[in-house]
C-alpha cells in the first residue's frame, strides 16, 4: 500500500515573532510537493497565531508535547484538551529531549498518547536509540521496547506516525545511514505486524529524524520503509522546502 509522505518541522525553543511569521510565509508561499503531508511545530506560545498564518494553505500544526490531565493545577503545562479545542490537530510526544532533559519515562509517554489519542489529536510518538546502546547493538531492542510500552492498550493506530529518532543522530549532523535507518525502520514495521496486524503494518507512516537536511533527505526517502521526516534545524531554513520535496 501506498503511504502519504509525510514531513514534520521540529523548531523546538528556536525563533521569534517576527522569524516564525517569515518562516511560515515563506513555507506558504513555496511550490511543495502536493502528495506530502507537512507539519510544522512552533513553540506553544506561536501555535494560535499560526494558525491564522496557514488557513489557506495544506500546511497543519503540531505542538512538541502536552500534558495528559484535561485541566488543573498543572502549573506550565499545556493539556491534550487545550490543543484539541484550540484546533491544533498534531502533537509530538515522546521526543528524546523530553526524555533525557524533562525525565519522561515509557509510562508517562503512554499516558500522554492515549489521552491524546481520545482527545481527537494526532500523535508524532517519537522512539530512538543513545549511542552507547548502538554501540552494544540494542538499537532495534530499545526502539521496540519504547514503542510497546508508549502503545499498551491502544484500540488504533489510525492516527499515530511512529517518529525513529536515533539520539547521536539529533542536532549532531552525523545523520544514519539510509541502510541504518531502513534496518530500524523495516523492524519497526515487523513489529507492527506481530503486534498489531498486517494491515497496521503496512498503513502506518514511520519517519526518520536525525541531521535531516536537503543533502541526505532524497536518499533516505528513497528507502522503502521511511515514510518521511521530523526535522530539527533545517525545518528553521529555507531548505526545509528541498525537504518536503524530497519525493519529487
Ligand atoms: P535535527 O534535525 O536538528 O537533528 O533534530 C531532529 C529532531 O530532533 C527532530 O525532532
Amino acid at each position: 500500500m501506498s503511504r502519504t509522505f509525510f514531513v514534520g518541522g521540529n523548531w523546538k525553543m528556536n525563533g521569534s515573532v517576527e522569524q516564525y511569521r517569515s518562516l511560515i510565509k515563506h513555507l506558504v508561499e513555496a511550490k511543495l510537493d502536493e502528495k506530502a503531508e507537512v507539519v510544522i511545530s512552533p513553540p506553544a506560545l506561536y501555535l494560535l497565531p499560526s494558525k491564522e498564518l496557514v488557513a489557506n494553505s495544506p500546511i497543519e500544526l503540531s505542538a512538541q508535547n502536552a500534558y495528559f490531565k484535561p485541566s488543573g493545577a498543572f502549573t506550565g503545562e499545556i493539556s491534550v484538551a487545550q490543543l484539541k479545542d484550540a484546533g491544533i490537530p498534531w502533537v509530538i510526544l515522546g521526543h528524546s529531549e523530553r526524555r533525557s532533559i524533562f525525565g519522561e519515562s515509557d509510562e508517562l509517554i503512554a499516558e500522554k498518547t492515549k489521552a491524546a489519542l481520545e482527545a481527537g489529536l494526532k500523535v508524532i510518538l517519537c522512539v530512538g536509540e543513545t549511542l552507547e546502546q548502538r554501540e552494544k547493538n540494542e538499537s532495534i531492542d530499545v526502539v521496540i521496547r519504547q514503542l510497546e510500552t508508549a502503545t499498551k492498550g491502544l484500540s488504533s493506530w489510525d492516527n499515530i506516525v511512529i517518529a525513529y529518532e536515533p539520539v547521536w543522530a539529533i542536532g549532531t549532523g552525523k545523520v544514519a545511514t539510509e541502510a541504518q535507518a531502513q534496518e530500524v525502520h523495516a523492524a519497526i514495521r515487523e513489529w507492527l505486524g506481530k503486534a498489531v496486524d498486517s494491515q497496521t503494518a503496512s498503513s502506518v507512516r514511520i519517519i526518520y529524524g536525525g541531521s535531516v537536511a536537503a543533502k541526505n533527505s532524497r536518499q533516505l526517502a528513497e528507502q522503502k520503509d521511511i515514510d518521511g521526516f521530523l526535522v530539527g534545524g533545517a525545518s528553521l531554513k529555507p531548505e526545509f522546502v528541498d525537504i518536503v520535496n524530497s519525493r519529487l
